[in-house]
């Protein structure tokens, strides 16, 4: 059987989103069997069918967390699904295997421009640093960290339309960036 793609999308305001619908929207052209979880439009009110959220992990051979950085981290959505989801005898503790030998992926974009978020002798420290909680999740739980895709300097809201054009072709890329590294998990 053909492995199995879950892309969960945290992204609140899909709406006014350019960079995460564009990158969304490429990679549903690229994988039109894949699984997409949009949990906003699903949970509006965080109230996840547990049961649900379990059998497309358990589906799935490489699960893609895609989102927006909000406030340095993930959006709370994201982190409550796991919370919610990620449960004792599933995700981790006795009979909790069922996530082992997957691969999970970060896709996330930024408003602030990479600079801000590159590890310098100053002590700034680099993008990966806020994506520790994401990899330790992954070796609690017996998954594969496969890596991640960003871009910064995504902020599009009240700009003109060089510059819209010009973030959409960035969001392209990072969408074709994706699809690379996840052709190289699936080999
Ligand atoms: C509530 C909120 C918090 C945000 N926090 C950050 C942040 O901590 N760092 C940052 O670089 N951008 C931050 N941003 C900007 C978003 O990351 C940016 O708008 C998004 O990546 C653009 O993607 P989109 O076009 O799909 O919305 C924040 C945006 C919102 C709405």
């Amino acid at each position: 059987m053909s492995k199995q793609i879950l892309f969960v999308s945290g992204h609140t305001h899909m709406r006014d989103s350019l960079a995460n619908k564009t990158i969304l929207n490429d990679m549903k052209a690229m994988y039109p069997q894949a699984t997409f979880d949009y949990l906003t439009e699903s949970y509006p009110d965080f109230a996840f069918d547990v049961a649900k959220e379990q059998a497309k992990l358990e589906a799935a051979d490489v699960i893609v967390i895609e989102y927006p950085m909000f406030w340095f981290n993930a959006p709370s959505i994201v982190q409550r699904w796991f919370e919610e989801v990620f449960l004792y005898g599933f995700a981790y503790g006795t009979g909790g295997d069922k996530l082992q030998g997957k691969t999970m992926i970060v896709s996330l974009t930024s408003g602030a421009p990479e600079e801000v978020y590159t590890a310098d002798a100053a002590g700034t420290p680099g993008i990966e640093s806020y994506l520790l909680p994401m990899k330790a999740t992954a070796a609690y739980t017996g998954m594969k960290w496969g890596g991640f895709i960003y871009s910064g300097g995504m902020m599009s809201i009240g700009v003109d339309e060089a510059t819209k054009q010009a973030l959409t072709d960035k969001a392209k890329d990072h969408a074709k960036r994706l699809q690379a590294l996840i052709a190289s998990i699936l080999g």
